[in-house]
């Protein structure tokens, strides 16, 4: 018996998705004989049943291509924007699945895409789902494709913000993606020599970040450079972030929560432009200039690295494998040089985030890198 699959990319896109869908469908198409369509855009093209089928033609010349040649978007089945109102789609999604006669659902994306994912198994469909963001923070899985990518693109800015900021006598404050997580920022920070590095898992004191840069300065280098997590925040900001939450948590009653959950997107709202502040404060704090360069979207862009060519054809290629078996509801984890089928329900609500004590962690403390705590 044939067997039917449909894929969707889903959530920020990611170099590597392209040598992700290549790898399914060669595999599936060629190897085992399976037919497979692509929905548009994410949950959005299935619920429209906006379909492209996978096929040589359409698969062709795509591996070294950035994005997604299905296109993605981050709306949810549950809760998609229609004609100025929120509306459940998750019906219509069910339906269209079945009419397309799909053995299995398989979605690509990070922690977002895993919940939605979650939520269509739990009314029936049959899912695997891939391990995909530059932020590298979905559980259960060794590395996620899309970080080794960002993490270059992030490391060759710091090289060369490097010139730049000693030229000038300057401290440069370098923006890097990772949403909550401080992989990215991390990672680049220590392959491009940052000499702070700060990260949303380590709370930063501002006046010890300027300290480091004075004492650099004092030893003759007067220039720095900062790599920053966009979700990087200082010791009091992730108090009162711990405490809103703490209050959300315990709130009894839906008037408290909704307090409570205000609070916490006023924080979240006023967190945007900490870069910018942050700088403001070190060219006080430290009496150097200092400039920002926000990298942003640059770090999703452009052809794969080919560590990620290599981790999202492996993980492709094993979701056709893993069709071909009937293994249903999982999530392909990369695993050492290997793949591991992990239960979508050990991913959902779980984020990966860089422990304290992270091997990265002790080796940029031994070069002697300031991580702001
Ligand atoms: O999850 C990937 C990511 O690039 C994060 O690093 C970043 O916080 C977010 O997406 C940006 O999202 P958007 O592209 O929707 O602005």
């Amino acid at each position: 018996m044939t067997k039917y699959i449909g894929i969707l990319t889903a959530g920020g896109d990611s170099p590597g998705l392209n040598a992700a869908l290549r790898g399914i469908g060669k595999a599936a198409t060629g190897y085992f004989g399976m037919q497979v369509i692509g929905f548009k855009d994410g949950f959005r093209g299935l619920m429209e049943n906006r379909i492209i089928r996978l096929e040589p033609s359409t698969l062709s010349g795509i591996l070294t291509i950035g994005g997604t040649v299905l296109g993605t978007s981050r709306d949810k089945p549950h809760r998609m924007p229609i004609g100025g109102k929120m509306l459940d789609m998750t019906e219509v999604i069910v339906d269209n699945y079945n009419r397309h006669n799909l053995d299995v659902l398989v979605c690509m994306g990070g922690g977002g895409t895993h919940k939605n994912a979650y939520h269509l198994m739990q009314k029936g469909l049959n899912i695997i789902t891939l391990p995909k963001t530059i932020d590298n923070d979905v559980a259960k899985t060794d590395v996620t494709f899309g970080f080794d990518t960002a993490l270059g693109i992030a490391t060759e800015a710091i090289d060369r913000l490097h010139s730049t900021a000693h030229s000038h006598h300057r401290i440069i404050v370098v923006e890097i993606m990772g949403h909550n997580a401080g992989w990215l920022a991390l990672g680049a920070g220590v392959s491009g020599g940052a000499d702070v590095i700060l990260i949303p898992e380590i709370p930063y004191d501002i006046e010890n970040v300027a300290e480091a840069i004075r004492w650099r300065s004092r030893a003759g280098k007067n220039f720095s450079i900062v790599a920053v997590a966009e979700g990087a925040m200082s010791k009091q900001e992730a108090k009162a972030i711990r405490t809103a939450e703490e209050t959300k948590t315990k709130a009894k009653d839906k008037a408290a929560q909704k307090k409570a959950k205000a609070k916490l997107k006023e924080l979240e709202s006023r967190h945007s432009g900490n870069t910018l502040r942050l700088a403001n404060q070190l060219e006080q704090l430290t009496g150097l200039e200092a400039r920002v360069t926000i990298l942003g979207h640059l770090q999703r862009g452009g052809t794969p690295s080919a560590a990620d060519r290599l981790l999202a054809t492996r993980l492709g290629t094993a979701c056709a494998d893993f069709v071909n078996q009937g293994l249903y509801g999982v999530m392909v984890a990369a695993r050492g040089e290997g793949v591991e089928p992990v239960p979508v329900e050990e991913v959902v609500g779980q984020r990966k985030l860089v422990p304290p004590d992270h091997p990265w962690v002790k080796s940029a403390r031994l070069i002697g890198a300031n991580l702001g705590d």
